[in-house]
């Protein structure tokens, strides 16, 4: 018969897995962690069953826990208690972020930290940049800022974001994390020009040695539902559609990653990875990041939809998972940020 028989290649199981062209590691994966004021806090998120924000003794053990099973990579988020109209609780040196990055690199010197450098947790408006109006007026607090809140919440324009102040205070945020001791700092605002006004100001501060992973390649989703709840991020008005990408487009993504690249990232990201799967290979196989590591962010949303379906017993969560993680890897994606790492890093020794 002329026919190539290849069912032979998966004849037997150690066969199949001699075969297997893409491997998942551990080492791939990096663990999301949320991080509030406070004391011996554990609150699970409501949309994100098994994912919590903790205070930072708690945070400690959960880092262990992780590196216990083989994840030495963590991403911080902080949810402040304290928010204004500029963000400024974002670069406070003893703010939430660099308070958990001093005490993981105290405790677990060698984990990899990862910081988020983002204004929407820090802003009353919950915009990932400085609206125009607000930019250069002082902090509003206390009662002035319920006031804010309750105009915010009435107005339905779209934001207009300050793009050359936000970077401004980006920089700082980015410092005050490189300051705390953070290996890599993400910044996920989707401002032009961010990671270039982050390598200046870490440079100039004697933190040359301080990664950029930019979140490159970031498309304005509805995936990232459950996070928002986690990190009290929402807009309180408008959307993010005037920054973060149209998922329409691919080109446009190439472009991002080339200007992030040209601006000094180390790492380029796209996110989401599920259904950006195309993007992430094309980011791969483009000439111009030939060399450059590319992470691939596996946001909440996709987590959320695989645990409801998996918590009514509709598939099984355990080869869901390791199906989605091994295609974001045969994608192209060299890193996996993932709400999963723990899991997967003990389904994958199992
Ligand atoms: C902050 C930020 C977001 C996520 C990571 N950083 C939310 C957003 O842009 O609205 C999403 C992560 C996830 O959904 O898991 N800008």
């Amino acid at each position: 018969m002329e026919f190539n028989r290849l069912r032979y290649l998966r004849k037997k199981k150690l066969l199949r897995e001699l075969l297997q062209e893409t491997r998942l590691s551990v080492k791939d994966f990096v663990l999301p962690l949320f991080v509030i004021e406070g004391k011996n806090k554990k609150e699970e998120i409501f949309s994100m069953p098994g994912v919590f924000r903790f205070s930072i003794d708690n945070l400690m053990k959960e880092v262990g826990e992780a590196k216990k099973v083989g994840i030495v990579s963590v991403l911080i988020f902080g949810i402040p208690n304290r928010k204004d109209d500029m963000g400024s609780p974002a670069y406070n040196e003893n703010g939430i972020v660099p308070n958990a990055v001093k005490k993981i690199r105290q405790e677990f010197p060698d984990v990899v930290i990862m910081t988020d450098v983002c204004l929407c947790s820090y802003t009353i408006h919950g915009h990932c940049g400085i609206l125009k109006a607000a930019a250069g007026r002082r902090p509003m607090v206390g009662s002035k800022q319920k006031n804010i809140d309750h105009k915010l919440s009435a107005i339905k324009y779209q934001p207009e974001i300050d793009n050359d102040k936000t970077i401004e205070i980006l920089a700082k945020i980015a410092l005050s994390h490189a300051v705390a001791g953070a290996d890599i700092v993400a910044p996920s605002a989707m401002m032009d020009g961010q990671v270039s006004a982050i390598r200046k100001v870490l440079d100039k501060n004697g933190f040359s040695d301080v990664l950029i992973m930019g979140y490159s390649a970031k498309y304005a989703s509805s995936f990232y539902g459950p996070f928002r709840e986690a990190s009290d991020s929402a807009p309180q008005f408008g959307d993010r559609k005037s920054y973060q990408m149209d998922y329409h487009n691919l080109k446009e993504a190439l472009r991002e990653v080339e200007a992030d690249i040209k601006e000094g990232a180390d790492i380029v990201m796209v996110k989401p990875a599920l259904a950006y799967l195309d993007v992430i290979k094309a980011v791969k196989e483009s000439a111009m990041v030939d060399n450059i590591p590319i992470a691939a962010y596996n946001v909440s949303g996709e987590y959320s939809m695989i645990k409801a379906a998996s918590e009514k017993g509709w598939l099984d969560e355990k080869n869901a998972v390791l199906e989605i993680l091994t295609s974001i890897k045969r994608a192209g994606a060299d890193i996996i940020i993932t709400y999963w790492a723990k899991e997967a890093a003990r389904w994958l020794k199992s």
